[in-house]
């Protein structure tokens, strides 16, 4: 079997090349809130393959979050197993986890979590500088990937002179910045109006369609209509599993953002090893 070492400054992580982006297998998580212990997932098994573009959706407190906290290494399972990359998630150490966060995953938040008075291409900087990416390379594209979604002409901007739609695209630049294989939003338009929302999805999509694996959690079956594959969750644990195939874009069917118009091709985006 092939194997591959995940670029780092100190320690080096084995990685066995696979097409399986994401396995988990029989993972549970339990909240111990001390008087009560609250199941969060209960036995999950799930595969997501480089590429694909997922919905996960259901009712309030079905898992949703829980899951993508794990998904993100945010959080750990009390049990089970979560391979990323072909990486067993459960025998890393802190270091190597914050490691993990910062290369392999763009983490994209209902409430954006930019850093207010920093404008935009700071925000966006700011996983390159944690990735000791050199100042002038981290800048350079930083611009690129505000290009990229349409904010060409914001990157000076504060989060607070930004829309919501605005500050979402901000979010989403920054979550590219280290070229992570696997894309997660957790109800990215949850605070967003119809055609802000859309705007999003059409950047996940555009992502997407130039090789990113994108999970997003969405309460919307409009949203979730933009994705190939729809995964409900009902009380901890996975109640259907549907794929919908969507025909092909046509070439430029698809509307440019507001004031970015075309988009140039992030190539950034494409999974590990293709
Ligand atoms: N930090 C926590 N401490 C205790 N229980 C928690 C915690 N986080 C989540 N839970 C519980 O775990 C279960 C799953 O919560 P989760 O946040 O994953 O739901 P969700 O599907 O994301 O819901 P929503 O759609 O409201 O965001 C719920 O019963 C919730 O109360
Ligand atoms: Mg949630």
């Amino acid at each position: 079997m092939m194997r591959r070492w995940l670029k780092s400054s100190r320690g080096e992580l084995p990685e066995i090349e696979t097409d399986e982006l994401i396995k988990i297998v029989n993972l549970c998580k339990v909240y111990d809130t001390g008087a009560v212990k609250v199941i969060g997932l209960n036995n999950i098994n799930l595969t997501i393959k480089k590429g694909e573009f997922v919905a996960i959706m259901g009712q309030s407190g079905s898992g949703k979050s829980t899951l993508m906290n794990i998904l993100g290494c945010l959080d750990r399972p009390v049990l089970g197993h979560y391979y990323l990359d072909g990486i067993d998630i459960s025998t890393l150490n802190e270091d190597q986890l914050s490691r993990i966060r910062n290369q392999k995953i763009g983490f994209v938040f209902q409430s954006f979590n930019l850093i207010s008075r920093t404008p935009a291409v700071k925000n966006v900087e700011l996983p390159m500088t944690y990735a000791h990416v050199p100042k002038r390379l981290r800048h350079e594209r930083a611009v690129a990937l505000l290009e990229r979604v349409g904010l060409g002409k914001r990157i000076e901007h504060m989060p607070n002179e930004m829309s919501g739609g605005q500050r979402q695209r901000v979010a989403i630049a920054r979550a590219l910045a280290n070229e992570p294989p696997l894309i997660l939003a957790d109800e990215p338009t949850g605070n967003l109006d119809t055609a802000s929302s859309i705007e999003i999805m059409e950047l996940f999509s555009a992502l997407h369609d130039e090789g990113a694996t994108v999970v997003v959690v969405t309460h919307e079956e409009d949203i979730a209509a933009f994705t190939e594959r729809i995964i409900r969750f009902r009380d901890g644990k996975v109640v259907s599993d549907v794929r919908t195939p969507k025909p092909a874009r046509q070439p430029g069917a698809r509307e440019g953002a507001e004031d970015g118009g075309e988009h140039p091709p992030v190539t950034a985006c494409r999974p590990a090893g293709s």
